[in-house]
């Protein structure tokens, strides 16, 4: 039996937990710390649970890593000590000598939601950080510290009903779905919106899917404002036709490769010229409408064209909500891969290939 600690975006419970029952079918819920932190309980090892994803992407599990310390905190200075020690008891041996280490510490507070989504909220009033946490481990593991490493010792402290409590695990990075802690990248870019993130990490997740922005090639970026996702498709090369009836971001407007179409998408869908090699949309409307509308735009795409899509869920009936957005979107795309990112909220990301 191994316990493993399963992040995910908060109020999807439901779903990763179905996510991971179709795959694991032995595997039992044992607690949630807090939101967006699962423990979920499974015979056979870490590694054997991790498998099936190291070849396709989940949907909705961010990271995982084995839970195999699990220590009780008072929440005092002296817990960086039991951290250290119970590192030294019990991890430090499976520590693989020349491989690259990162520690990647979370402090998660039970609270409901989360203000923004590469920031949970931490629990009040330790006298303690993160960044301390993982110097104090460093410490303890003496050896140097990259980022984010190959073989990661991954903590998770959570002020649960039951009282502070730091899960602890070494794994490899591959095993982990995201190399990054609870899979949250840290994207540095200045932005001029944070939805920017999205396509950044929608990058690096689909790459290896066939998603690729080539310089030289014309965009349709849909529900573009302010201009997050249009600044991405500039910065790999490509023209883009913003489509957005409110304002974009002045340097993103000013920007000679990019055309600011100032409608809502629906009104410009009648006089779009193409064809376009990549479509993008991110408007906030409801699922089903957003795949009508790129069905609609599909006659001004090249054949094989790419599209990346948030589809927005509402908290009910999002899987009846999904599988009929998918219905309707298959009418002109063939659906890659589907995945729920860390940087998204009430949402999916899908990465779709004109038919
Ligand atoms: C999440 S924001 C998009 C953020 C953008 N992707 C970025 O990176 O900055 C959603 C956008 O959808 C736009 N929107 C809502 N309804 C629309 C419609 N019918 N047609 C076009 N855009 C629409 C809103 O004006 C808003 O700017």
């Amino acid at each position: 039996m191994v316990e493993v600690v399963v992040s995910h975006s908060p109020g999807f419970d439901d779903l990763v937990l179905n996510e991971i029952t179709r795959t694991h079918a032995q595997a039992a819920h044992t607690g949630s710390p807090a939101p967006g932190v699962m423990l979920v309980s499974v015979p056979g090892s870490f590694n054997a649970f991790a498998r099936p994803w190291q070849d396709a992407l989940p949907i909705y599990l961010h990271h995982i890593f084995p839970a195999q310390v699990c220590l009780r905190l008072a929440g005092t200075p002296d817990d960086l000590r039991l951290l250290q020690d119970a590192f030294r008891a019990d991890l430090a041996p499976l520590i693989r000598p020349g491989l690259p280490l990162g520690i990647q510490p979370r402090l998660v507070a039970d609270a409901h939601g989360r203000a923004v989504p590469d920031a949970p909220p931490a629990p009040q009033d330790l006298p303690y950080t993160a960044d301390g946490v993982r110097r104090a481990l460093a410490r303890a593991a003496n050896q140097r510290i990259t980022q984010p490493g190959e073989q990661i010792l991954c903590v998770v402290i959570a002020e649960a009903q039951e009282g502070l409590t730091a899960h602890m695990g070494v794994s490899l990075a591959a095993q982990n779905i995201s190399a990054w802690a609870g899979g949250a990248v840290p994207y540095r870019q200045a932005v001029p919106s944070r939805a920017a993130y999205k396509l950044y990490e929608a990058v690096d997740a689909f790459g290896p899917y066939g998603l690729a922005l080539e310089p030289g090639r014309q965009a349709l970026d849909l529900g573009a404002a302010p201009g997050g996702w249009t600044r991405v498709l500039r910065e790999h090369g490509l023209t883009v036709t913003a489509v957005d009836a409110a304002e974009m971001d002045p340097a993103v407007a000013a920007d000679p490769g990019v055309a600011h179409i100032q409608l809502p998408a629906e009104v410009y869908v009648e006089r779009v010229r193409g064809p376009y090699d990549v479509i993008t949309n991110d408007i906030i409307i409801d699922a089903q409408d957003s795949a009508r509308l790129m069905v609609d735009y599909a006659d001004a795409l090249r054949q094989g064209a790419t599209g990346v899509m948030t589809l927005k869920l509402r908290a009910h009936n999002r899987r009846r909500v999904m599988d009929h957005s998918f219905r309707l979107l298959r009418k002109a795309y063939h659906i890659v891969r589907v995945r729920q990112l860390y940087y998204n909220r009430s949402e999916v990301t899908l990465l779709l290939r004109r038919s």
